[in-house]
């Protein structure tokens, strides 16, 4: 093939939309397309050129259990739920809070974990729900902690940023007053920067139940991987990856 015909080729397949897969089409590959953003530790995230943390541990496990590999693709928060529908992988590992509204557009597994929303500022900086009036504020596009902070009454500006780390330098480089997020993500990426004398984090401003999500009515997939999770969750799997990642049992009670 001539270089143009095979630059055309990759671009047009790049914005192909494929039907998303069944789970017997999976089963028959052998392999598990998941998805995930790799920019949340210690969740997802990676160290070097390496993918790691407790949702990839966790998807690894689940495919595991389903008999299956798992091939990984990497790629912004805000457009994991897009390519889902687009066929462009089987299922989403990344954190995503299961919402009446995200439910519209795909279907959720049970929670895979429960975690808190909460505010972190310089010392002396708002972190409570109170504190936020007039308060500017840095939290992830496409994330469902945008709606929770809308809900505080009187808060200032909601500045969005591609990801925590951008979050992190906007409140460190004063640009907003405080930064949200989810708290063990917030805890971990303080004490991985050191910044545990400069920065305070806030008690919880709501709970989320966080799920692996599939495409819009791949029913059968969704089954398969639930019973995965399930087992995964009773056989000791779960247990023991939650507490090398966080130590406790971060599952929904
Ligand atoms: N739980 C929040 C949400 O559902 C944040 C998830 C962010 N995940 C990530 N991989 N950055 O929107």
């Amino acid at each position: 093939m001539k270089k143009t015909a095979r630059l055309l080729t990759a671009l047009l397949s790049s914005f192909a939309f494929a039907a998303p897969r069944t789970a017997d089409q999976i089963k028959a590959s052998g392999t598990l397309k998941l998805a995930t953003e790799g920019a949340f530790p210690p969740f997802n995230f990676y160290e070097g050129k390496v993918l790691k943390g407790f949702e990839i541990d966790l998807g690894e496990a689940i495919a595991k259990a389903a008999g299956l590999k798992v091939e990984w693709t990497v790629q912004p928060f805000d457009t994991l739920l897009i390519g889902l529908n687009q066929g462009r992988y089987d299922a989403v590992i990344a954190s995503h809070a299961i919402t009446p509204e995200r439910q519209k557009a795909v279907d959720f597994l049970s929670p895979h974990y429960c975690s808190t929303v909460n505010l972190v500022a310089k010392k002396g900086g708002p972190v409570t729900e109170a504190a936020m009036k007039g308060k500017s504020v840095a939290v992830q596009v496409g994330t469902s902690q945008i709606s929770r902070l809308k809900a505080i009454a009187g808060i200032g500006e909601i500045k969005t940023f591609p990801s925590d780390q951008a979050n992190m330098q906007a409140l460190m480089s004063g640009r907003t007053d405080a930064w949200a997020s989810n708290g063990p993500v917030l805890a971990y990426m303080i004490k991985q920067t050191k910044l545990q004398n400069q920065l305070v984090m806030g008690p919880a401003l709501s709970v989320e139940r966080n799920g692996i999500a599939v495409a819009k009515g791949n029913k059968a997939l969704q089954v398969q991987l639930d019973a995965a999770l399930k087992k995964v969750l009773n056989d000791g799997t779960y247990l023991k990856l939650s507490k090398q990642w966080f130590g406790q049992d971060i599952r929904c009670k």
